[in-house]
């Protein structure tokens, strides 16, 4: 464990472990083999009111720090990636609406987590992934409405969150300071779920298309103003990337576990595998690179928690991070030889659940965008 916690943390973290080993890790393989989503698994979760940490106690949540996240974020990453995503992915939309909604607004979307929802953030569109500028959902103001129109994709709790925050453009000829950002409540009539991800890996996660075709919600769910939108998602970016890093981080240590394990039992050429040094050096650089990953995402959740500026850290521990894992999955595999390509040994599972974290929350070279300006300011 390589987070250093306040002791009420450490206690929350063992009953987290508790319960990943004994109703996540296993479990999550059924899940991983069908795509689908483990309903009873989460429900059990959220009855341990793991879906409200980072919601502030003044709200009704657990309000813990942002180091205490990342070091349960990561038990949870070592059970199953995807069920940490879930998570970590439901607290993107409150850090939109805990920048730059008001109050009537933060109680209503942290009530809604609170009574057992997830919640998820749309930026993303078909022809916007990278360019996040390039969003071509409308939001029309009618009255004391505003009409949406238009597709998001690759929405993370999309079809199993109650309530989404969602950017849109509500006047197109500024460009990006023609976004906005809209609170959008699951059921509303005109947003349906398109597309659901048959994904490659954190297939215990929902992925999902948010359609948009006349939906109709109140002016009071505009977040800020209109034209805030970009610069409150690429705010609630900055926090939540150092999130992404610690649950890829948690895919690592895992690997770097299991690889330990077996290549202590295999035996060739009369002795376990480890005992060679091409192999205990290999294992070396995984645990060199994770420990620097980890204080990486432990620095970047520090800075947040001063109140420091933290975007070029949060950024770093992002791309380093996603870098690690997938360099110790896919060495993990190397260690465990055909084994470890076989689905029948847990390794291939971490080595495809790790590239999404390349790409996800803004590709590693989108990072590298954002940590080269800041260095070049
Ligand atoms: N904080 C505050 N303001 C910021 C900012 C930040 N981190 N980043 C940019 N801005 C402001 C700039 O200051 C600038 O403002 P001014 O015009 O007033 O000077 C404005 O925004 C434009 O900045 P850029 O010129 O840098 O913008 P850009 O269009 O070149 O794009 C980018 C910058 C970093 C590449 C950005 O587009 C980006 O982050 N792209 C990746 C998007 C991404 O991460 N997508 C994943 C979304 S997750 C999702 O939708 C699904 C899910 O399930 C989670």
């Amino acid at each position: 464990m390589g987070y250093i916690c306040s002791e009420e943390t450490q206690e929350l973290l063992e009953a987290v472990r508790d319960f990943c080993d004994n109703e996540v890790r296993e479990q999550s393989k059924e899940y991983d083999r069908t795509g689908e989503w483990p309903k009873e698994i989460y429900d059990k979760a959220i009855e341990m009111q793991l879906h409200m940490l980072d919601i502030p106690e003044e709200y009704g949540g657990l309000g813990l720090d942002k180091l205490s996240i990342a070091a349960i974020l990561e038990e949870m990453a070592k059970a199953d990636a995807g069920f940490a995503v879930t998570f970590s992915v439901s607290n993107i939309g409150l850090k939109s609406v805990f920048l730059a909604g008001t109050e009537a607004q933060k109680k209503k979307f942290c009530d809604t987590i609170i009574s057992g929802k997830f919640t998820g953030f749309a930026l993303t569109e078909p022809q916007a992934g990278s360019d996040a500028a390039a969003g071509r959902t409308m939001a029309k103001k009618d009255g004391d409405c505003y009409v949406l129109n238009g597709r998001k994709c690759f929405i993370t709790n999309g079809g199993v969150a109650g309530i989404y925050v969602v950017t849109a453009m509500t006047d197109k000829s500024k460009g990006i300071k023609g976004m906005s950002a809209f609170l959008v409540e699951d059921g509303t009539p005109g947003f349906t779920y398109g597309k659901h991800e048959d994904k490659m890996g954190i297939r215990g996660s929902n992925t999902c298309d948010l359609v948009f075709d006349d939906c109709r919600i109140p002016a009071e769910n505009l977040l800020g103003n209109e034209g805030d939108g970009f610069k409150i998602a690429m705010q609630t970016l900055d926090v939540s990337r150092a999130f992404i890093g610690c649950i890829a981080v948690g895919i690592a240590q895992r690997a770097m576990e299991e690889a330990i394990a077996y290549g202590k039992e295999r035996i060739q050429f009369g002795k376990p595998v480890v005992n060679n040094q091409v192999i205990a050096f290999k294992l070396a650089d995984m645990a060199i690179q994770i420990e620097t990953a980890r204080q990486m995402v432990a620095y970047a959740c520090t800075l947040i928690d001063m109140g420091r500026p933290y975007s070029k850290e949060s950024a770093i521990a992002k791309a380093y991070g996603a870098d690690v894992a997938m360099k110790v999955t896919i060495e993990a595999v190397q260690i465990f030889g055909g084994y470890g390509y076989s689905r029948e040994y847990p390794v291939e599972k971490l080595m495809r659940d790790a590239k999404i974290f390349q790409i996800v929350e803004g590709t590693n070279e989108i990072q590298r965008v954002v940590i080269s300006n800041h260095i070049l300011k």
